[in-house]
């Protein structure tokens, strides 16, 4: 590399002006676990800026009622822990839209409680949606996206990609290491016009984390100031951004300077236990649904076997 091109490479936003451009008018997107929560505000965002927003999720219809109120977007069910539901889902859209800008690889599942009393179906269904539906995802969209020479996949992380908590040991077991493969493909796929960024959400308000204390552990935010950034990481295709933006480099700090006895007390004042055992009762809708989730993978699981 030239002196005048390591210079250039140097400048801030530099990184996203060697990619290939998308405008958000326009662009093919693909919401993953987007019936509802973040994933549904995704879709009506990329949607209202103009894109051509596929609406995905394991709930086909509430996928399909959710698509019906947005103007133009379309739905597929889409069980992103199953690979040739993937490669269905990618041969329809390439079908109908002819390509895939942005991949917003969304879905997700957080039961919470004790570790040593999770049943095993449970473990399996958070590191297969957590972890695989990630994967698959990259690796469906990929090679269509390298041969067109552009696109940009998000992969919605969390906060618990970096940040441990008690009663959460799977869920942080999965969101690290989606961190990792968010930004380990990152680096694999640069110089391919293909970007790959992790939004990290503090806590939101969403039927995931009902039962809660929000006010508690982590500042709390709502799904469209997750899906601001997760909008914006197009423009700036930035490695790994949170919401709220603070508390990624905050954790960062606190995590690197700050001595775990000190932590430990500043935990315990601020109730970092809560994930032990969340309110049943306001969760109730949350849990029902995990109940009928864990149950039919499971059941598919067996099957293939
Ligand atoms: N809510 C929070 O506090 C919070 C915080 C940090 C990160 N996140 C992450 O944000 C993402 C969205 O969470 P949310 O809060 O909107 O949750 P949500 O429960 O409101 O929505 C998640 C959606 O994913 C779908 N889904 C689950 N398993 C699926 C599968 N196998 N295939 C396809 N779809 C599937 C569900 O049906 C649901 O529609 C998740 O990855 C979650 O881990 C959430």
């Amino acid at each position: 590399m030239r002196l005048s091109g390591m210079i250039t490479a140097l400048l801030p936003g530099a990184y996203a002006r060697q990619n290939p451009r998308i405008e958000l008018e326009d662009a093919v997107v693909i919401v993953t676990g987007a019936a509802r929560g973040i994933g549904a505000e995704a879709a009506a965002m990329f949607a209202a800026a103009g894109s051509r927003v596929w609406v995905t999720d394991v709930d086909a219809d509430d996928a399909a009622r959710l698509a019906s109120t947005i103007d133009g977007a379309r739905s597929a069910r889409l069980d992103v822990t199953d690979r040739g539901a993937w490669g269905s889902v990618v041969d329809e859209v390439l079908t109908v839209d002819g390509r895939i800008d942005i991949l917003v690889n969304n879905a997700g599942v957080m039961p919470t409680g004790p570790f040593a009393e999770e049943a095993a179906a449970t473990t399996d269904l958070i590191l297969d949606v957590n972890v695989k539906g990630v994967l698959n995802g990259m690796g469906a969209v990929l090679p269509t996206m390298v041969d067109a020479g552009r696109g940009h996949i998000v992969n919605v992380a969390s906060m618990a990609g970096m940040l441990p908590l008690p009663g959460m040991v799977t869920y942080n077991a999965s969101k690290f290491a989606a961190y990792g493969a968010s930004l380990a493909a990152r680096r694999e796929y640069d110089g391919t016009g293909v970007t790959v960024s992790a939004v990290l959400p503090s806590a939101v308000r969403t039927e995931l984390s009902s039962g809660a204390d929000l006010g508690g552990v982590l500042p709390t935010v709502d799904p469209d100031d997750v899906v601001r950034a997760i909008v914006r990481t197009v423009r700036t295709r930035a490695a790994r951004v949170s919401s709220p933006g603070w508390v990624l480099p905050g954790w960062a700090l606190v995590d690197q300077f700050v001595p775990e006895s000190v932590e430990r007390v500043v935990r315990e004042l601020v109730g970092h236990r809560q994930a032990m055992a969340l309110d049943p009762v306001e969760r109730a809708t949350y849990l029902a649904r995990l109940e009928r989730q864990t149950l039919e993978h499971s059941q598919t699981k067996d099957q293939t076997r």
